[in-house]
């Protein structure tokens, strides 16, 4: 597979008279893709049955003449003012009960059957007209489902969908009842049409009751989805793909990767920094201008499995943006590390968005490729120093990681649901062990719990996966890598209960958490030995080999055979020196790589990424500040 570059274009936004010059420009700067039309529903069907295709026929031509091969989105984010006027019910709902308004984008919601209409019946239309166009080799559905919380919705229409959801999970209010355990309080239903939505309850409402609430939104968004790929498939051969957001874990995006050819993220490092990454205020400082060193990695290695191996950059950041907390510039460099980076992830594609700044609207102050005036931005040189990169370095050659890290998004919701102390994410306790990886040198493959191979790998990591199907344990047990489970991992069942036999109840691991706690961030516990406990403890009972200890004696981590249990969080020393004992077991040479600096190989490449601002000096090489290396293996 080539590695390409490409752009995200709006020719709606400019008069027809320039869109053959920035054609022309983007052929020139080597791009080979152009998303458009993702947002362009007012203008393709402007009156209910009214289409105006010409100018979308115009642009597709001018853009594939110039050699440039079209994605082009559905236009569903943004329903035009006609179509809420049509269904006003439509509108999503948020928590406190409130309709989210017409005015920006992500105004439906999920379960409205009328919209469910509109949106196949825009997505046929398009689709029948450019399903055969030989410029069009891509599609995406809708544009980043989620965005602005906006999969979870408390509308009428959701409340239904979600008793018919339930009734047909649990067939009977008994069963149902004994499910969430709703003795509890007389929370006990006989009719499926008494279930009310989680929300506007006195005190918390049940955790089982919000978990469904969570899994039924999820659901409803791959049915959504569904509808769409299942009408685009009718019409084209082209791939389809949908472009998922960092750190966006509201719907379960293994399940919309399997019906799609190709997994796209939009990528934001500077953006995500202050409020997505979770770092400590010192880090933001240091990485202000460069992105966390390990944030856009793990979501290429994410969406890689959300893609089956196939996956591309739909969004990257060229510029400042106008929508984090503060907005500065790229480090001069970043925009060619960050693209590279992707390369070297295994994309096929990464495409800057966008190609130029709009004077108007919500968008002013985001940079583009070009300023609002046409003249190049400062990422136009960085995106066309890529683009003679590649053409001495076209090809990527994906290979499989020597460790591998399980991310869940069913955990995700069940720690939401309970994080039993304020802040918890699993989120979080997954990306701090992926950064523990990473600190060491490591390239890591992310996969679903549901992995069909856990084979190759020589050490696997299952944090805090709270349900953990029979299935999976036993693939785990059987598996000859080292496998190290927890904190939280098998704690809860798929009902959201505490299992009995007490978790993990791992087969070949005789270790049993008594009870935990969760401590205050200031008051971390020493380890004996290197780094500190912190924000979640547990007891570990059992025969089990214990080979981490508090400095107070508790045992905090046992090993058995291949199979290890963690029972606590640990902060970055903890875990280098815990993984780094895990590596040694599991025969995977590790390193201590120098502040800012991260590896990733291919099969045939070792890349050296230098997130910091300083030259850094490696292996008898040395980095400048956001540098690139790489080497043939
Ligand atoms: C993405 C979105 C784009 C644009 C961009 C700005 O979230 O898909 O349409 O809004 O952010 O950074």
């Amino acid at each position: 597979m080539k590695r390409t570059l490409g752009t995200c274009y709006y020719p709606e936004h400019w008069p027809e008279e320039i869109w053959v010059e920035d054609a022309r420009r983007m052929a020139e700067l080597g791009l080979t893709w152009v998303r458009i039309g993702e947002f362009a529903w007012s203008r393709i069907e402007p009156k209910p049955g009214q289409f105006d295709w010409g100018w979308l026929d115009r642009a597709i031509e001018v853009l594939g003449a110039a050699g440039l091969k079209v994605v082009l989105g559905t236009p569903t984010a943004t329903p035009p003012r006609w179509v809420v006027d049509r269904h006003p019910e439509m509108l999503a709902v948020d928590a406190e009960g409130r309709p989210r308004g017409f005015g920006s984008r992500r105004h439906y919601c999920f379960s409205h059957r009328g919209y469910l209409e509109e949106s196949r019946r825009i997505v046929e239309a398009v689709a029948r007209r450019y399903g055969r166009n030989p410029h069009v080799a891509a599609w995406q559905t809708d544009n980043e489902y989620g965005c602005h919380d906006t999969t979870i919705s408390y509308s009428a229409a959701a409340h239904a969908a979600f008793q018919d959801w339930c009734a047909q999970r649990y067939q009977s209010t008994d069963a149902l009842n004994r499910a969430w355990g709703n003795v509890f309080w007389s929370m006990e239903y006989d009719s499926f049409d008494q279930i009310g939505l989680p929300n506007l309850t006195v005190t918390e409402p049940n955790p089982a009751h919000v978990l469904a609430f969570r899994r039924f939104s999820s659901d409803q968004v791959s049915l959504y989805n569904r509808a769409q790929v299942e009408i685009i498939r009718r019409f084209s051969d082209a791939p389809i793909s949908h472009n998922y957001m960092g750190r966006i874990t509201d719907f379960d995006h293994y399940a919309l990767g399997a019906d799609m050819e190709i997994a796209t993220w939009d990528s934001y490092p500077l953006g995500f920094l202050e409020d997505r990454v979770g770092a400590t205020p010192e880090r933001q400082r240091a990485c202000q201008r460069q992105g966390d060193p390990d944030f856009q990695a793990f979501h290429h290695d994410l969406y890689r499995a959300v893609g089956r191996g196939r996956w591309w950059v739909m969004e990257q950041q060229p510029g400042p943006v106008n929508w984090a907390p503060v907005n500065p510039a790229p480090l001069p460099g970043m925009v060619r590390l960050w693209s590279w980076e992707a390369f070297a992830h295994g994309a096929e594609a990464v495409c800057y968005f966008r190609w130029r700044q709009a004077p108007f609207a919500q968008e002013q102050l985001h940079a583009g490729l070009l300023r609002p005036d046409s003249v190049e931005a400062p990422g136009h040189a960085e995106a066309l120093a890529v683009a003679s990169e590649l053409a001495e370095a076209p090809e990527v050659c994906p290979g499989a990681a020597p460790v591998a890290l399980v991310f869940d998004y069913d955990a995700c919701w069940a720690w939401e649901v309970q994080p039993q102390g304020q802040g918890l994410s699993y989120f979080d306790l997954v990306f701090d062990t992926y950064r523990g990886l990473r600190r060491l040198g490591l390239s890591v493959d992310i996969l679903p719990p549901d992995a069909e191979a856990f084979d190759g790998y020589k050490a696997i990591f299952v944090p805090g996966l709270m349900h953990m199907p029979d299935a999976l344990k036993e693939a785990l047990a059987a598996t000859p890598a080292q496998v190290v489970l927890g904190p939280r991992s098998g704690a809860r069942t798929a009902e959201m209960e505490i299992p009995v036999p007490l978790p993990p109840a791992m087969p070949g691991l005789d270790v049993t958490v008594a009870w935990m706690e969760t401590i205050r961030r200031d008051s971390p516990r020493s380890i004996d030995g290197t780094g500190l406990a912190t924000r979640w403890i547990e007891a570990l009972d059992g025969p089990a080999h214990p080979v981490l200890k508090g400095a107070d004696g508790a045992t905090l981590a046992v090993r058995q055979d291949h199979l290890w249990y963690l029972g606590a969080w640990l902060d970055e020393a903890g875990m280098d020196a815990f993984l780094a004992g895990v590596c040694a077991e599991a025969g995977v040479p590790v390193q201590t790589l120098p502040e800012g600096v991260r590896i990733r190989d291919t099969r045939t490449e070792r890349f050296w990424f230098n997130y910091s601002t300083v030259p850094v000096t490696i292996e008898g090489r040395t980095l400048p500040p956001a540098g690139v290396l790489r080497e043939t293996l």
